[in-house]
């Protein structure tokens, strides 16, 4: 081995051991060790708006104003259509899911709502008041 590669070894296993070669770099664990077990994480508050939240583009699937505890989606029910159905919307004072959510893939207008649009919450998301977890820049676009 020539000697030059030796010592570009001995300087690589010396800086591993002494902890150096990865400080400065944060972690989303932050100063816990990788053999602690997971902190639970902090309780955060749902974010509850009167009317609507501001979408960040226009085709934005709007986010959830209000609390969706006691709604249940499964294979016999849809209670976030109790709602916000065509049927049921003027009543009780919700916005109807929108047109989109009845058309089928092949562009066939349905009475109630397509298996597309069924599980509400694949696209329309709660809002927690909690810090991003890496710095985020991007603005909408109204
Ligand atoms: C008891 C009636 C009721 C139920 C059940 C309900 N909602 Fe709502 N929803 C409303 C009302 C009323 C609004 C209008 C904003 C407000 O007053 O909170 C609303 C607003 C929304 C909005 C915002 C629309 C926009 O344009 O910003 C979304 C998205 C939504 N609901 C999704 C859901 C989903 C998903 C479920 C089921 C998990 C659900 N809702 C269940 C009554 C309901
Ligand atoms: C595949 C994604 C997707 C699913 C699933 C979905 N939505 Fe939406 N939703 C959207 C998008 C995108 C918009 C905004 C554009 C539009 O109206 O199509 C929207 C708009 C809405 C609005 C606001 C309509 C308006 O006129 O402002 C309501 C209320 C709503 N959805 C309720 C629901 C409910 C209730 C369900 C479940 C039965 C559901 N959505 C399922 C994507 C989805």
């Amino acid at each position: 081995m020539k000697k030059s590669t030796l010592t570009l070894m001995v300087a690589l296993v010396a800086l591993l051991c002494s902890g150096t070669a990865f400080s400065g770099v944060e972690f989303l664990r932050g100063g816990q060790e990788i053999q602690d077990p997971s902190k639970a994480p902090d309780k955060r508050k749902q974010e509850i708006v009167k009317g609507s939240f501001d979408r960040s583009y226009k085709i934005q699937p709007p986010m959830i104003p209000h609390t969706i505890e006691k709604e249940e989606i499964s294979l016999r029910v849809n209670t976030c259509m109790k709602c916000h159905s065509e049927k049921t919307y003027k009543e009780k004072k919700a916005p109807k899911a929108g047109d989109s959510h009845y058309v089928t893939r092949d562009g066939k207008v349905l009475e109630t709502v397509s298996s597309r649009r069924y599980f509400c919450n694949q696209c329309h998301a709660l809002q927690l008041d909690a810090a991003p977890l890496v710095e985020n820049v991007f603005a909408g676009a109204k």
